[in-house]
């Protein structure tokens, strides 16, 4: 059985974070090249993408990350009046965003099979229910799935994030040698925030006992930020897969971590 990889493209690399639904085609492009440099190195490849512009200001003027209030009194916007229609439509958003990115494997001939959480996927959090083994069996495709908003049995609907995806698929799918988080903007975690920071802040060991200034963009996002990352990798590390965090912007970095080749980025371990 090949070596299988699980590379998580942030959304805030994957879009113009500050515009509604605007994807940078740019970096998907250059994502799906490190991806298919993977698949002629014999590596299975499963991708899972965010979400940035395309389910973030939706979700956080509609609050999709706390279900459903219905006695909060919300501001409508044009295209949207209520929570249950902004679950939809930002459902919608995503599978427009998730179409994006199956194009650009496509323009390059290679095969994919799309996941939607939506369809398959049930409650937040790393232990959602859903039978990961059973659906992402096709190792001749590069299966995709995508942060998303799924039924849940308390709140009625929630976020399930592709950092929490990703833990699961890491533990449940045989043979995952390696989780790439692909993010925006930064070499790795920092010990300070990005904007103080220099070349020599890139942490390159991290555990949950590194102290660090874990920046998290909560007026944006309405999940976790680098912060879960980090401890999401740390559940993965536990497992025995080696996880990393690297530049996005930096195929070269990313197509040696996807190797398994010593790089410039944060290796993310259990304790
Ligand atoms: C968020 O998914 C999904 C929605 C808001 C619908 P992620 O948590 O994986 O997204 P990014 O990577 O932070 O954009």
């Amino acid at each position: 059985m090949d070596d299988c990889i699980v590379i998580k493209f942030g959304g805030g690399l994957i879009t113009d974070k500050s515009m509604m639904c605007t994807p940078n085609h740019a970096v998907i492009d250059s994502l799906v090249n490190v991806v298919r440099d993977c698949l002629e190195d014999n590596l299975r490849v499963i991708v899972v993408h965010g979400a940035g512009s395309f389910g973030h200001l939706r979700s956080k003027h509609w609050k999709l990350n706390h279900g459903y209030l219905p006695d909060y009194d919300f501001l409508s916007q044009d295209d949207c009046k209520s929570q249950q229609h902004a679950v939809s439509l930002v459902r919608k958003e995503m599978l427009t965003l998730n179409k994006i990115v199956l194009d650009a494997f496509s323009k390059r001939g290679i095969a994919t099979t799309k996941l939607p959480p939506h369809e398959w996927a049930r409650n937040t959090g790393s232990n959602f229910d859903g039978n990961i083994t059973k659906l992402f069996n096709n190792n001749k495709s590069v299966e995709i799935t995508f942060g998303d908003i799924v039924d849940c049995d308390e709140g009625v609907f929630g976020i399930l994030s592709g950092d929490d995806l990703v833990v699961r698929i890491c533990q449940d799918i045989p043979n995952v040698k390696r989780l790439i988080f692909a993010v925006k903007g930064v070499d790795g975690i920092l010990k300070r925030p990005p904007e103080l920071a220099d070349e020599s802040d890139l942490i390159e060991h991290w555990s949950p006992s590194t102290e660090y200034s874990g920046v998290h963009n909560s007026e944006i996002d309405v999940t976790g930020g680098i912060g879960l990352k980090a401890i999401r990798g740390s559940e993965v590390a536990a497992s025995g897969v080696d996880v990393f965090i690297i530049n996005g912007e930096e195929p070269q970095r990313l197509l040696d971590a996807c190797k398994g080749i010593s790089t410039r980025g944060t290796q993310i371990f259990a304790e």
